[in-house]
């Protein structure tokens, strides 16, 4: 089982930007993490962060070889339907990562082009968004195997 990470605009700065909201935790830390439970579970993965919309849609474009994707869109959630249109286009089965709560912050974030499309939606629990995320993802992977 191969899955994919993707991480949007200004996650690489994770650990120093809007520590308030967004943790101290590097990005460098969360994929370390993640690479720890893919190798306890035998899965395969990979990351890939951008802060460049194209370069995002292009790495989906290029994710047709994976299972399976978990996607933090970051701003890009609430603004782009090209990078949802890239998703239904590979017809990858994903889940919608946030560190923060969208729906109890600004207006603007209320809504997601992803969340009705996402297996799943993981926010508000920090690092552990993505955590929960790839475990959910793993087992609806091997329940459809
Ligand atoms: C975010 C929430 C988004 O609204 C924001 O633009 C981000 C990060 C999160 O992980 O909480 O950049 O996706």
């Amino acid at each position: 089982m191969k899955i994919r990470i993707i991480h949007g605009p200004n996650l690489n700065l994770l650990g120093k930007r809007e520590t308030k909201i967004y943790g101290t935790t590097s990005l460098d830390a969360i994929n370390q993490m993640l690479s720890a439970l893919a190798k306890k579970e035998n899965v395969l993965i990979d990351f890939f962060q951008s802060n460049h919309e194209g370069a995002l849609i292009d790495n989906i474009q290029e994710s047709m070889d994976c299972d399976g994707l978990v996607i933090n869109p970051a701003a890009y959630t609430h603004t782009s339907i090209a990078l949802r249109d890239a998703l239904l286009a590979i017809g990858r089965p994903f889940v919608e990562i946030h560190l923060s709560d969208p729906k109890k912050r600004e207006a603007f974030r209320q809504h997601s082009f992803f969340s009705d499309i996402a297996l799943k939606v993981f926010s508000g629990q920090g690092p552990q968004s993505y955590i929960q995320g790839l475990e959910f993802l793993i087992d609806s992977l091997r329940k459809k195997d």
